[in-house]
């Protein structure tokens, strides 16, 4: 189970989270919605350890870890696939796969990442950056999986992205999922978000509106409060 527990995070005298508590159970798909500038990123980041918690703590089956460094969390298993990708563009497929897998057996991390996106295999020496953005997003994402994660963090990885490509990321994420890892999804596609979590959460100006399963927020009076849109145009990407 890895936790945030009255955490309250902010950027220098602004603050952003106040007194956010989240739980990501083991093997659960937790879905964190909310408006433009709610606090998702900033909770993210906060998760990952890129961003120091003013108060409250990060704990990874009941110890806490916040005062560990981002690589230090990702060591224990907390992935973060952040917003606009985190590849290094300048690398080829196959080193930016290597740079992952550091050191750790390679040649199975690469067939792992060609195994769930077959496309990646046939561009292993192509530099990162003169990828599609659907391949540079499949990029990020074997990163996150070649590392057998235990918790990842999306942020908005289908943003900007074709359908098609859209359905193919949701594809893997299901497994992933389905595969017993924890995932913590920001994603403007409330109703595909909805349809693989397993607890939802929405953030309101950096506060916790409200906490439970997908099923609970079906009412359209609820979806109109918290997240500013009936749930039939949910299917769009509402917070562009
Ligand atoms: N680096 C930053 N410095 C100062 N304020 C920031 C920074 N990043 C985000 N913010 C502010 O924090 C709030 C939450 O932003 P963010 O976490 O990006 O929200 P979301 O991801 O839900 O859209 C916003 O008011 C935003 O302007
Ligand atoms: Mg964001």
């Amino acid at each position: 189970m890895f936790e945030l527990r009255d955490v309250d995070a902010g950027y220098g005298g602004t603050a952003v989270l106040r007194k956010v508590s989240l739980a990501v159970p083991p093997a659960a798909v937790v879905a964190l919605l909310g408006p433009n500038g709610a606090g998702k990123t900033t909770l993210l980041r906060t998760a990952s350890g890129l961003l120091r918690p003013r108060r409250g703590d990060l704990l990874l089956d009941g110890k806490v870890v916040t005062r560990l460094a981002p690589h230090e969390l990702k060591r224990k298993g907390i992935c973060h696939i952040p917003e606009g990708r985190g590849i290094f563009r300048s690398l080829s497929v196959r080193e930016n796969l290597q740079v992952q897998c550091a050191g750790k057996n390679e040649a199975a991390g690469l067939e792992r990442a060609i195994e769930v996106f077959p496309k990646l295999g046939q561009r292993l020496k192509q530099i990162a950056g003169t990828l599609s953005g659907g391949e540079q997003q499949m990029l990020a994402l074997a990163r996150a999986y070649v590392q057998q994660p235990r918790v990842v963090l999306l942020d908005e990885v289908s943003m900007g992205l074709a359908p098609n490509i859209v359905e193919e990321i949701f594809a893997f994420l299901r497994q992933l999922a389905a595969d017993g890892t924890s995932l913590l999804l920001v994603e403007q596609y409330v109703t595909k978000a909805l349809n693989i979590a397993d607890y939802v959460y929405v953030l309101n100006r950096g506060q916790v509106a409200f906490v439970g399963e997908p099923s609970e927020l079906g009412s359209d009076e609820i979806f109109r409060q918290y997240i500013g849109v009936s749930s039939e145009q949910s299917d769009e990407r509402v917070f562009a």
